[in-house]
């Protein structure tokens, strides 16, 4: 049956899955450094999601006041709720200002001071003098649309250095060899409908998070896990999946992000009564806590009764008392989002927003150098041989438990630097490819003739919502033993539905019905690692936050989750300690201590 399918065959040294900025800032790394490099995207690059990263990317720059990259490694290791590992976070905050000026220098339309250094505001969690000064200005923002600004720039710079782009193929799965190392990626072109292998010295995923695993996210409808979705078939763990980032103002209803820039910039978070409730929550840091904190300080307010509108079901983002100058220059973009999605003048009237889902701190488990590494023969940092992942996609971890706004776009360019660094040290330009089996690509042919030949009785959009919103109502803001246990029994549910998926389009040329359900697949094991994990997790940690084990564990559960899953749906958790080391005596660790602000 699979021997229906001609496969059209590319070598290459790199292949990198995904066009967003990791993906890119990695591809013309690569290819810099002369190697043959192949990217594969499922959207055209400049249509990735970091297009729609607003507020700007973090780095100890003190354009704007004083700054040291020393704070924003200790407010990243207590952002993260002390799971982040300290020898990542010191790598990517001691890299963070090299990034940043290289993005000037290829051409990032940074905003500007009146003196012409780039312009840096506050956001959340970024402090100074560990902790105990004034709040940082350190997210470099390019207005409100800094992740636009970078991508376009990444993109460019990838096509100056030749990099090959593969646009609008969707890869399926891994190509991995009976001694565990990548060998590269399998592909439909979905404008063809034709299918490609791509062998390569070195695979890397940088295919963003998984955000449409809920009903309510600020990710696109592109955000569908597909590394992740490909990383648990290959049989690999994802590490620290229950922590799901909620953004505090996503616009009600609709979802869309409204930066935390607009609060860096002075907006104010209001309940009913019109009072500035942050101001409770945390006295010294007020709306500029970190997201974590402020989503459920809001949904304590709802919750409470003081809630706003005719359901007081959600909280107004008041910027009426700005001056419309700085609306105009430095937040244009969310006024017309607020505009067209909210229906408010933004000058005159306040954003309806609730906390909606943005990031997964949780994936492929990588070490700083965006080798995905594994628990083998009981070490837990043994790497995969030919596999790298990248941004979202990643959990290197820098983030731990909760990341700090701002420390995303920072990741996705300091890490894919690293992987383009990594692998012109261990890769030599047009080494031979090692031979591979015939059957090498059997059991993906297997799995994607059975999904567009799948003739069961349930649409995939109907399995979709399902997911959707049990993942909405038991993995959320707070969680319980029995919202857990509830939404891990359901979430089993909706993923044995899948068995029963209808495809109604037997085609192969820009197939967007079989698209979806290869999306929804890839969706469905994330969703179940999630909620397994989640309910495995007895504490409260950064965005886990559980009622009925309210208190950090440091004892018992200062650790990462690593989940995996099987064909059947079944998952097996085991742990890896949490790295309490630095690279450098240039910095030192920071002891676990209540996060208070
Ligand atoms: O609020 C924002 O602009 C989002 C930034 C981020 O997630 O880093």
């Amino acid at each position: 049956m699979t021997s229906a399918y001609k496969i059209i065959e590319h070598k290459y040294d790199m292949v990198v899955v995904g066009a967003g900025g990791a993906g890119l800032r990695a591809t013309f790394g690569l290819a810099a450094k002369g190697l043959q490099t192949a990217c594969i995207s499922k959207v055209f690059p400049t249509r990735s999601h970091t297009v729609a990263a607003q507020g700007g990317i973090s780095a100890a720059l003190g354009n704007m006041g004083e700054d040291d990259w020393r704070y924003h490694f200790f407010d990243t290791v207590k952002g993260s709720d002390w799971l982040g590992d300290q020898d990542a976070i010191e790598y990517m905050c001691r890299n963070a200002m090299a990034a940043v000026i290289e993005l000037e220098h290829q051409g990032v339309p940074f905003s500007r001071t009146e003196d012409g250094k780039i312009y840096q505001r506050p956001f959340g969690g970024m402090t100074t003098k560990y902790g105990e000064g004034p709040p940082a200005q350190r997210t470099c923002a390019a207005a409100d649309r800094t992740g636009h600004a970078m991508l376009h720039t990444l993109y460019q710079q990838s096509l100056k250095h030749d990099a090959k782009f593969f646009i609008e193929f969707f890869a399926l799965d891994l190509i991995m060899d009976e001694d565990g190392a990548c060998r590269g990626v399998l592909a439909l072109d979905m404008a063809e409908g034709t299918l490609h292998l791509f062998r390569a010295q070195g695979t890397v995923l940088a295919t963003g998070g998984y955000g449409r695993a809920y009903f309510s996210a600020t990710s696109a409808h592109t955000c569908t896990g597909d590394g992740g979705g490909m990383a648990l078939r290959a049989g690999l763990p994802l590490q620290d999946m229950e922590f799901v980032q909620f953004h505090p103002t996503g616009i009600y209803g609709a979802g869309c992000l409204i930066t935390e820039g607009v609060r860096g910039e002075g907006g104010i978070l209001r309940n009913s009564n019109g009072e500035r409730f942050m101001e409770r929550y945390a006295p010294s840091v007020k709306d500029l806590a970190p997201r974590d904190m402020v989503s459920r300080s809001m949904t304590i307010e709802i919750r409470e009764g003081r809630g706003v509108g005719p359901h007081k079901d959600h909280i107004f983002l008041d910027l009426t008392h700005l001056d419309p100058a700085v609306i105009h220059e430095k937040l244009p973009g969310i006024a017309e989002t607020a505009k067209i999605f909210a229906g408010v003048d933004v000058t005159k009237q306040p954003i309806p927003v609730l906390p909606t889902v943005h990031y997964n701190m949780g994936g492929l488990q990588t070490n700083y150098h965006g080798e995905v590494v594994t628990l083998k023969n009981g070490n837990p940092d043994t790497v995969v041989p030919g596999l790298y992942a990248i941004g979202e996609a990643a959990c290197v971890s820098v983030h731990g438990a909760n990341r700090l706004g701002s420390n995303s776009l920072l990741d996705l360019v300091v890490f894919g630097r690293a992987v383009a660094n990594r692998c012109a040290e261990t890769i030599k330009p047009g080494q031979a490819h090692k031979s591979l089996p015939a059957s090498a690509c059997d059991k993906s042919l297997a799995n994607f003739d059975k999904l567009r030949n799948a003739n069961g009785s349930t649409p995939t959009a109907d399995i979709r919502l399902n997911m959707q919103r049990t993942m909405q109502n038991d993995a959320a803001v707070f969680r319980t033993g029995g919202t857990l246990q509830q939404g891990v029994s359901k979430i089993r549910e909706v993923f044995k539905s899948f068995e029963d998926v209808k495809v109604s389009d037997r085609s192969l040329i820009w197939n967007s019905d079989l698209i979806e359900t290869l999306e929804l697949q890839n969706l469905l094991g994330q969703a179940v690692v999630t909620m397994v994990s989640a309910e495995n997790r007895k504490e409260s940690r950064g965005a886990h936050a559980r009622e009925d084990f309210s208190k950090r564990d440091d004892v018992n559960w200062m650790k990462h989750t690593l989940c995996w899953l099987d064909g059947q749906g079944s998952a097996t958790i085991d742990y890896r300690p949490v790295h309490l080391s630095t690279l450098t005596s240039d910095v030192s660790v920071i002891p676990p201590k209540e996060r208070k602000y």
